[in-house]
């Protein structure tokens, strides 16, 4: 399997990064919602720093993965998809990398502002931002919990998409992001 995408496929490092963050992002939410309930005191900052350390992953995994797309094609469409939902499939992959880029900055703005950075080991993750308890109110606040919802909504449409387009439609878009698909 090739590297890099081709007209008709995805390459391997595109599906890596897709299905790796996928995992990622499966981990995170359900950890984001639950870790606060957490009685122990000590067990939950552990499990919050554990919910920061996955995000900054994501952070990174996300920034590389951009870079990557925009060096590389992408795979066209069926011929016969009409302009709409080759516009409609276009926004929403780019407000899916835009949103899993601000969605783990305002975590780490936040928790950085509020004198509280991720901790891996004795390391303490930094981002050039002052102690400023507002700030970081406003990142979890306006930020973090809206867009976790947002994000939700929005991966589920593009999970029926996918769904749809497989069991309805029966085309190769679902294959083609598939780890053993090579292409026709
Ligand atoms: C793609 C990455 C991330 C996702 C999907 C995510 C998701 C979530 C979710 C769903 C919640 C619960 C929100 C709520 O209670 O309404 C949450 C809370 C939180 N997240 Fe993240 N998160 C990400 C990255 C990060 C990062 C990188 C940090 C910090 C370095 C962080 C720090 C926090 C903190 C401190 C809370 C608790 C905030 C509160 O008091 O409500 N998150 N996150
Ligand atoms: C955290 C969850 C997910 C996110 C953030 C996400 C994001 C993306 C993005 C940004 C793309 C555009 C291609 C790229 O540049 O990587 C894409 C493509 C794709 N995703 Fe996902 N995805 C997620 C989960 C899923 C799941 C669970 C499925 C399958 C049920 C899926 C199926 C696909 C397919 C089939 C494509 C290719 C679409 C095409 O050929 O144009 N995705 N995804």
């Amino acid at each position: 399997m090739s590297m890099r995408n081709t007209t008709t496929s995805y390459g391997s490092v595109t599906k890596l990064f897709h299905w790796l963050i996928f995992l990622l992002v499966l981990a995170i939410i359900p950890l984001g919602y639950t870790m606060g309930s957490i009685q122990d005191k000590v067990l939950r900052s552990q499990v919050v720093n554990i919910h920061k350390l996955i995000g900054v992953s994501i952070l990174i995994l996300m920034l590389l993965r951009a870079l990557w797309a925009l060096n590389n094609i992408k795979p066209a469409l069926p011929f016969q998809t009409p302009n709409w939902q080759r516009w409609v499939e276009r926004c929403m992959h780019v407000v899916l990398y835009v949103g899993l880029i601000i969605m783990p900055l305002s975590g780490l703005i936040g928790s950085v502002a509020a004198g509280k950075p991720p901790q891996l080991g004795s390391i303490r993750i930094e981002f050039p931002v002052a102690l400023n308890k507002p700030l970081a109110e406003f990142m979890f606040e306006y930020i973090h919990e809206p867009l976790a919802l947002i994000l939700i909504a929005l991966i589920s449409i593009h999970i029926f998409a996918a769904l749809y387009h497989h069991f309805i439609k029966r085309d190769d878009i679902l294959r083609r992001m598939m780890p053993y698909w090579r292409g026709r």
